[in-house]
């Protein structure tokens, strides 16, 4: 698979509760906060890491951080940041790696990676932030075909989403466009333009009512009376059929309101929850390393 990232993914945390509060706002912030979590980096490097590796990562007792010697070892071609990610997660500093926050790890990942590009000869790595959607992207068709057959169309769907991160931001666009596709890839779309109790179309004056437990959309006359309901507009509903049927790359740059945004995000993420056999683990790290 294009990416892999070495057979590893960066490390996975929680669960899919937080898929659903992951609106598209925090979701399309991406690569813009590299500096900042840099800059984090940077202060958590000189508390925790400069005894050892110098203050200009030039090493002490430990190697150096930067440079060729550096670079030949953890450069691009060699490692990926998610291998960075989780040498230093495991190991550093020795015997306390335990008490840095997985946070002020990414953040010492996106300082050293920022430290090294003056010298790297191409860019180090892809950033954090993206290798964490690419591994989102991963995760997903992971457990979506876990006890499928290979589905038609899902590698290619996953290349061509690997490939459209590499030209620019995980905007919501994106992502719900993705999640659709795959959907309906593994056989679980939900039917967006009827009651899926009736079968009434829903015209554009109708909202449509999520039943989380089914994954079903209904009409106001068939809504289900529980209280876990999730209300969607007809944009909302028009919306998604768009990005259902658009190239990720049209869908990348689609804008969304806020409302759209959060309601799209909101149904997509019940829905994965209904289809995926364990909770996402990389759906904690983007919000962590969007900041
Ligand atoms: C007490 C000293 C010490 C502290 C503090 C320390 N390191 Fe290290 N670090 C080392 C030593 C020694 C090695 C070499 C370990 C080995 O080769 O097994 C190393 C190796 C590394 C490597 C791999 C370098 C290579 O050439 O492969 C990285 C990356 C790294 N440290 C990052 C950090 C970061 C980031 C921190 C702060 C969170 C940190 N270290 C804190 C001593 C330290
Ligand atoms: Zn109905």
């Amino acid at each position: 698979m294009a990416l892999s990232i070495n057979g590893r993914r960066l490390p996975l945390l929680l669960s899919v509760a937080g898929l659903a509060a992951l609106g598209s706002a925090a979701l399309a912030q991406g690569a813009a906060t590299f500096a900042e979590q840099a800059e984090a980096g940077k202060a958590a490097y000189a508390l925790n890491c400069a005894s050892c590796h110098g203050d200009n990562l030039q090493g002490l007792t430990g190697p150096t951080l930067r440079g060729n010697a550096f670079l030949g070892k953890w450069g691009a071609g060699a490692k990926t940041a998610g291998d960075l990610y989780a040498y230093i997660h495991n190991n550093m500093p020795p015997g306390a790696s335990g008490q840095i926050p997985d946070e002020t790890h990414a953040a010492l990942v996106a300082f050293i990676m920022r430290e090294n590009r003056g010298s790297a000869p191409a860019p180090l790595a892809p950033d954090p932030v993206k290798l964490a959607y690419g591994s989102y992207l991963v995760e997903l068709v992971e457990l979506l075909t876990v006890e499928a057959e290979p589905v038609a169309g899902v590698f290619e769907l996953l290349s061509e989403a690997l490939e459209e991160l590499r030209n620019g931001a995980a905007t919501g666009g994106f992502l719900r466009s993705y999640e659709l596709q795959l959907l309906h890839h593994t056989g679980f779309h939900p039917q967006l333009d009827a009651c899926a109790q009736c079968a009434r179309p829903l015209q554009p004056e109708d909202m449509g009512f999520l039943e989380p437990r089914l994954g079903r959309i209904l009409c106001s006359t068939c809504k289900p009376t529980s209280l876990d309901v999730v209300s969607l507009h007809s944009t909302t509903l028009a919306t998604l059929q768009l990005l259902r049927d658009q190239r990720l790359a049209e869908a990348r740059t689609q804008p969304l309101n806020s409302t759209t945004a959060t309601e799209a995000a909101e149904l997509l993420g019940h829905l994965l929850a209904l289809h995926l056999p364990r909770p996402l683990r990389s759906v904690r790290l983007i919000p962590a390393l969007s900041q």
